[in-house]
């Protein structure tokens, strides 16, 4: 197969319109986060041991598509001694791999940040598609404030972002583009509008230049949603019907139909926060992409906390984690309710 042969084959896997993709690529640091809240030691042991509980779960390959992991989780087996991505691509979830490095302080333009890990980036994609990973997912985080993103904030995170994504078609690997433009903040839903039209309108600006082609990769974006702690947002989040129309109005003002796919981050919106966004989304309008869901919170958060990093749990996890995988399924078809 040529590259571009197999770049096609992985969109046909990863766009099917009815399934999404698990995000479960936290870094040590934050899955160590995740696991604090319910009181699981950070061990390589408890992180070998959710993931391959979460990925050998009966029916997942019915409403996930791919799976997003983490670098060590690539070299990780289940009990049984299988490879993890293996485990994932018997039950038809293609697994990808989270290949940036972290993220800090972007010089010259104070409060906004910029994303590490272009160094080796063809060799390193290299060896995890030996490992087994089809396709790959690159994050530039981009604070909200009155004065960020900056326009150095906004050329560079893009330029980032291109550079990956031309990398990643090169070496046969999708590319999954996120810019995630963060939720904390004190913003109304208009700013939090504008700042991800800025966003995606440099972001396919530099893919563009760097000549990606937009058929073989998919968008990862956030919602367009108010801040946090914006005073006029209601406690369970904003009606999905507003968010959905601010969405939608940004995405065409910004978003070449050419994208295939449109999989939405959760970015700290609840379970049903989330789903219920995406299912006021494909209710609204006939996109020209599909729009779907790369949830990692959302989708995982019930099955963390009914694990609590017990063996004896793991059916119960299992079970609300495909709970939550059906209901955005639904969702992505309009048919979602409460
Ligand atoms: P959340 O859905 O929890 O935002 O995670 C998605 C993700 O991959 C963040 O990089």
């Amino acid at each position: 197969m040529s590259v571009t042969e197999e770049l096609q084959a992985t969109i046909g896997d990863l766009v099917d319109g009815r399934r999404g993709i698990l995000a479960a690529d936290e870094s040590i640091g934050t899955i160590a986060k995740r696991f604090d809240a319910v009181g699981v030691d950070p061990t390589e042991e408890h992180r070998r041991f959710y993931r391959s509980m979460l990925l050998s779960t009966e029916g997942l390959g019915d409403y996930i598509c791919g799976v997003i992991l983490f670098e060590e989780t690539l070299g990780q087996s289940d009990g049984a001694g299988r490879p993890l991505p293996e485990l994932a691509a018997g039950a038809k979830i293609v697994p990808g791999i989270k290949v940036d490095k972290g993220k800090g302080p972007l010089a010259g333009a104070p409060g906004d940040m910029i994303t590490y890990g272009l160094d080796g980036l063809a060799e390193r994609l290299d060896s995890y598609r030996e490992q087994g990973a089809r396709f790959a997912k690159w994050r530039e985080v981009y604070p909200v404030s009155p004065h960020n993103p900056t326009r150095l904030g906004l050329t560079a995170n893009a330029e980032m972002l291109a550079r990956y994504a031309a990398v990643c078609q090169s070496r046969g690997v999708v590319p999954i583009v996120e810019p995630e433009v963060l939720m904390d903040g004190d913003h109304d839903i208009q700013r939090c509008a504008e700042v991800n039209e800025q966003v995606w309108h440099e972001v396919f600006h530099a893919l563009h230049r760097h000549g990606v082609v937009l058929e073989l990769m998919i968008l990862k974006p956030s919602m367009v949603t108010p801040g946090k702690e914006c005073v006029s947002r209601p406690a369970g989040g904003a009606p999905p019907e507003q968010v959905a129309e601010h969405t939608v109005r940004s995405l065409r003002r910004t978003v070449p139909a050419a994208v295939p796919s449109i999989n939405f981050l959760s970015g700290g919106q609840g379970p049903e926060e989330a789903s219920a966004n995406l299912n006021a989304l494909n209710q609204l309008w006939h996109a020209p992409w599909q729009l779907s869901f790369s949830y990692g919170r959302a989708l995982q958060e019930p099955a963390l906390k009914a694990w609590a990093g017990r063996e004896e749990n793991s059916a119960a996890a299992q079970e609300a984690l495909l709970k939550r995988a059906r209901l955005n399924h639904l969702a992505m078809r309009g048919e979602y309710s409460g």
